[in-house]
């Protein structure tokens, strides 16, 4: 009999890239696929039924695909965290570590008021270092976080705990 196919079935490995030895997860092959697509947006929105959420935050770039889905489907509005240096308005930034060296985030001073309530998307969790900087950035502008919602966590990196020790509410569709 054949199986249904899970969102975790859609998603492509890219052996070696961007270095030697990196298993990439490339997610726009389900991006690509309107069965599996709307399956993850479906997914990722299923843990808030009936929960409050007044903004969603998508973090550069994969995050901005999946969040504003996800912003269209709650009827709220989207916010984006991006790379330094590509938001016109007068932004707040935040420094991260990397791998290998650091890098900064930003978000518009005025784009999340004092109380709102936030859901943050991303594509994939590895150490958390992105989506760390994104909470500090929320929290610096009084943003209350719902949850982080991603479709991939790679659990051996450690993300998770770390997020869970900011005190966050942690979902992933696969691991
Ligand atoms: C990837 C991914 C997450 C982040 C996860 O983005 O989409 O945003 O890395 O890694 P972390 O948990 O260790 O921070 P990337 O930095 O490659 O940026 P891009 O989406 O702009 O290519
Ligand atoms: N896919 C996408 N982004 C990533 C990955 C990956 O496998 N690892 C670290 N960031």
């Amino acid at each position: 009999m054949q199986q249904t196919k899970q969102v975790q079935d859609y998603i492509r490995t890219i052996v070696d890239f961007p270095h030697e030895g990196i298993l990439f997860r490339d997610v726009t092959t389900l991006f690509a696929d309107p069965r599996g697509f709307r399956m993850a947006i479906d997914q990722m929105l299923h843990p808030y039924a009936g929960e409050r959420i007044d903004k969603v935050v998508g973090l550069e770039a994969r995050g901005f695909i999946l969040g504003g889905a996800i912003a269209h489907q709650l009827s709220v509005g989207f916010v984006p965290i991006r790379k330094k240096g590509k938001l016109p308005g007068r932004t707040l930034s935040q420094d991260y570590k990397l791998e290998y060296g650091e890098a900064i985030v930003e978000i518009h001073d005025d784009a999340i008021a004092p109380g709102e309530k936030v859901l943050i998307v991303d594509d994939l969790l590895a150490t958390g270092g992105t989506c760390g900087a994104a909470i500090q950035l929320i929290e610096r502008l009084q943003g209350q976080i719902v949850s982080c919602a991603f479709i991939v966590d790679l659990p051996d990196l450690g993300g998770r705990k770390r997020l869970q020790e900011m005190g966050m509410n942690v979902h992933a569709l696969c691991s």
